[in-house]
């Protein structure tokens, strides 16, 4: 058979917590849950809050959001709650909200899913200009996640600063803030790639 070809970011997810990616796929019986439990104690420390992931590009900040999502859903499992997350990337989700725009049921529901899952990885802020409309649905998005206390993982290549003078807007940022509190990763490593 031929052999695949591995990309190191294959192969760092696949060995990255294996057991739990393959955990998340497949049924999740009891036993599975008396072992997550098990592994609960021992890694107790690590409790997923919202987080600003900031770094230069090719540091692993997106990586590194992955891991942090799978680790919060192993966490929500093990407590029984509830386990929906999605991982997107900002720009993608806002042009998601901009094809609905004028379907406006359709719009409410899809800002209702973002607004209530568990957690929500906007990956990569700050990497494109966006529109007023745009600003104000991002706004109107995290705000309503942080009134009801959901959490959500930031990944952007700007620190707070540049990020307020990209958008023109301190906001969003603000929010951010509060949301994050002190909870900001900065990636100071060379880039990986
Ligand atoms: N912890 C890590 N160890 C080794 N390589 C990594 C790690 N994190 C990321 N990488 C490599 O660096 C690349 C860029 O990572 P990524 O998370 O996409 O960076 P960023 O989001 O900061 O631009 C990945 O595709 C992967 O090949
Ligand atoms: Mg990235």
């Amino acid at each position: 058979m031929k052999e695949q070809p591995k990309t190191v970011q294959k192969s760092r997810l696949l060995t990255w917590r294996g057991k739990y990616r393959k955990l998340l796929v497949d049924e999740l019986t009891p036993k599975i849950h008396q072992i997550l439990k098990k592994e609960k104690f021992e890694n107790e420390k690590e409790q997923i809050k919202s987080s600003f992931l900031t770094g230069k590009s090719r540091t692993g900040k997106t990586i590194e959001a992955h891991r942090l999502m799978f680790e919060w859903h192993r966490m929500q499992f093990v407590n029984r709650k509830n386990t929906d997350m999605l991982f997107m990337n900002v720009e993608k989700l806002l042009e998601n909200f901009r094809q609905l725009q004028i379907q406006h049921e359709q719009f409410n529901e899809l800002f209702a899913k973002y607004s209530k899952i568990g957690l929500l990885v906007l990956d990569d802020l700050g990497a494109h200009s966006l529109s007023d409309w745009s600003m104000r649905m991002l706004y109107r998005l995290i705000d309503t996640r942080y009134e009801h206390m959901k959490t959500t993982i930031y990944t952007s290549n700007l620190h707070f600063e540049e990020l307020t003078e990209r958008m023109n807007d301190d906001r969003i940022v603000g929010r951010i803030k509060n949301d994050c509190q002190n909870r900001i990763i900065e990636f100071t490593n060379d880039p990986y790639i």
